[in-house]
């Protein structure tokens, strides 16, 4: 049928594509430098609670950062800041993603706790994670993954900013023939990433960096990623850099006889997200792995796991697991430079979930409740 007019469309939403992502590589080169995070005089940490069990695991997260920052917040050396309005409701009320004046908010804080946020599926309104990582340019997708008894140790560093996820919503679509996605990899944004990851493995001892790409069927995307990594590689003598493929590394991960020995590993968008939920399932459940989004000028710290509507369906939203959160919580105290605080937490929370287990989250009503398990772990604070 009319073919020609689709071509027309499509080419026509090709080239704003592509400027558009022109621009954006154009702004990489000239972006500011960075903030110093660890010089602020006063730290805004604002609280975005979501969607779904967002605001119970939120209300959880609060009360813990209260009792540790109790001095900081006293001092003024750090102010919380509750931002409302990212519900699924106003977003859809506003027809945005986030809406403008919910940005603006989460642009006048330095760094942001932020839990899950629902995606209407199908039609054309992006996710809040992804417009958020966009607005914010939250370029390092960090998720470490811990289990102290078998050895492992592993941490991600997945790009969060480009390949799928950036072009996601903006696909073509010859009505009952075919549709089409697009993927885009930049020189700058896969050079910082592998930076982030490379220097990550230079300040933590780490000796072995491993790229993971599907280079050999995403030759011009993953191609350039690896290529890149590489090069990057190539200026940390003591590190060794090692190209995977995403298929076999999901087997890796799964094999005991060899996953103790990863140890940071640097992918794109998607194949990051894919697999940090695999790893989060080998420590425990994404309900257990916190998540940073790391930008030269914001950071976003939040839990892996979505907004669980099926457990609000279900009247379990009480029992929802805020372990993901509180690591999100150590990640953002570590980030802006309050160590002390960050570590106690992080014992309070291995003490919590790997040792003492007295408290146990399942998600069920045989478990405790979010509540509950934040009672234990803030006595141990
Ligand atoms: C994650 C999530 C998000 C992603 C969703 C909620 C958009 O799965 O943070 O891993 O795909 O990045
Ligand atoms: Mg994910």
């Amino acid at each position: 049928m009319n073919n020609e007019k689709y071509i027309r469309e499509a080419t026509a939403h090709f080239e704003a594509l592509l400027k558009a992502q022109l621009n954006r590589a154009e702004r990489m080169k000239n972006a500011a430098p960075p903030k110093d995070f660890l010089s602020l005089d006063t730290i805004t940490i604002g609280l975005c609670g979501g969607d779904g069990i967002g605001p119970i695991i939120m209300t959880e997260a609060r009360r813990l950062l209260e009792k540790l920052l109790a001095d900081e917040l006293v001092s003024g050396k750090v102010v919380l800041k509750d931002i409302e309005g990212l519900t699924i409701e106003n977003r859809l009320a506003c027809g945005k993603a986030v809406p403008d004046d919910v940005l603006a908010e989460i642009k006048s804080c330095d760094v942001i706790l932020k839990g899950p946020t629902t995606t209407p599926k199908g039609g054309t309104m992006e996710s809040a994670n992804v417009t958020l990582r966009r607005e914010l340019d939250l370029y390092a997708n960090v998720r470490p993954v811990t289990v102290p008894e078998e050895g492992i140790d592993w941490m991600f560093y997945r790009e969060n900013t480009e390949g799928e996820y950036v072009l996601g919503s903006s696909g073509i679509e010859v009505p009952d023939v075919l549709s089409m996605d697009f993927k885009v990899t930049t020189d700058d944004g896969t050079r910082r990433i592998a930076r982030a990851a490379f220097e990550y493995a230079k300040a933590n001892g780490k000796t072995s960096v491993a790229i993971v790409t599907k280079a050999n069927i995403m030759k011009k995307t993953d191609g350039k990623f690896s290529k890149i990594c590489n090069e990057v590689a190539a200026e940390y003598p003591g590190i060794t850099a090692e190209d995977w493929y995403i298929d076999i590394m999901t087997a890796n991960l799964v094999n005991k006889a060899i996953r103790s020995q990863f140890q940071v590993f640097v992918l794109p968008n998607l194949y990051g997200d894919i697999i940090t939920d695999e790893a989060a399932e080998i420590q425990g459940g994404v309900g257990t792995a916190g998540s940073a989004n790391i930008g030269d000028h914001y950071a976003m710290f939040e839990a892996i796991h979505g907004s669980a509507p099926r457990m609000i369906e279900d009247g379990l939203a009480d029992y929802a697991n805020p372990s993901s959160i509180f690591k999100a919580a150590e990640m953002l105290l570590r980030h802006i430079g309050l160590t002390s605080k960050a570590d106690k937490l992080a014992e309070a929370l291995a003490l919590c979930c790997d040792k003492e287990k007295k408290v146990v989250v399942t998600g069920f009503k045989d478990g405790n409740t979010c509540k509950e398990f934040a009672d234990y772990v803030i006595s141990k604070l």
